[in-house]
């Protein structure tokens, strides 16, 4: 049994038959192709899998697809320019060192995108706490840190 579900998925339409067990991660990587958002724990623990969904930052292992049907989705590939110019929190990562391996860092990128979003001048404890649902087993954070601060400067 499929059913259909159309989605805006940065920017461009979509409309697939898909399996009412498929999560939101399985249907952009293998369905739309879209590989950015990782997948790790696929228990909603280390956000590797976030994208933003309506608006929000969500872990897209915890949604079915066709829980997003209608929604408008951004991930990672739709942070850059059309041009290629990159996302202020992508300038911010790249120099000021906020990944080493890169595995968490197109969901580092999405939340944190959440947080500027809400609030483009967080302190850095704002930023620690938006960021706690996402997990990093290499930086130790402090660069993470450092790049949204760069990326919020870089927005003023
Ligand atoms: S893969 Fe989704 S939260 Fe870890
Ligand atoms: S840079 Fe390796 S997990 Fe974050």
């Amino acid at each position: 049994m499929t059913q259909t579900i159309s989605v805006t998925i940065n920017g461009k339409s979509y409309q697939h038959d898909v399996e009412p067990r498929l999560l939101l991660v399985h249907y952009l990587r293998e369905v739309v192709g879209l590989t950015g958002a990782h997948i790790a724990c696929e228990t909603s623990l280390c956000g590797a899998c976030t994208v933003e969904v309506n608006g929000r930052a969500i872990k897209s292992c915890t949604m079915f697809a066709v829980q997003a049907d209608g929604a408008k989705i951004v991930t990672v590939e739709g942070l850059a320019e059309a041009d290629g110019k990159l996302h202020r929190l992508q300038e911010g990562f790249w120099n000021e060192h906020g990944l080493q391996c890169g595995f968490c860092t197109p969901g580092m990128l999405m939340v944190s995108k959440q947080i500027l979003d809400r609030n483009p001048a967080p302190t850095e404890a704002e930023i620690r706490d938006g960021l706690e649902g996402n997990l990093c087993r290499c930086t130790g954070y402090q660069h993470i840190v450092k790049a949204v601060q760069a990326a919020a400067k870089a927005g003023v």
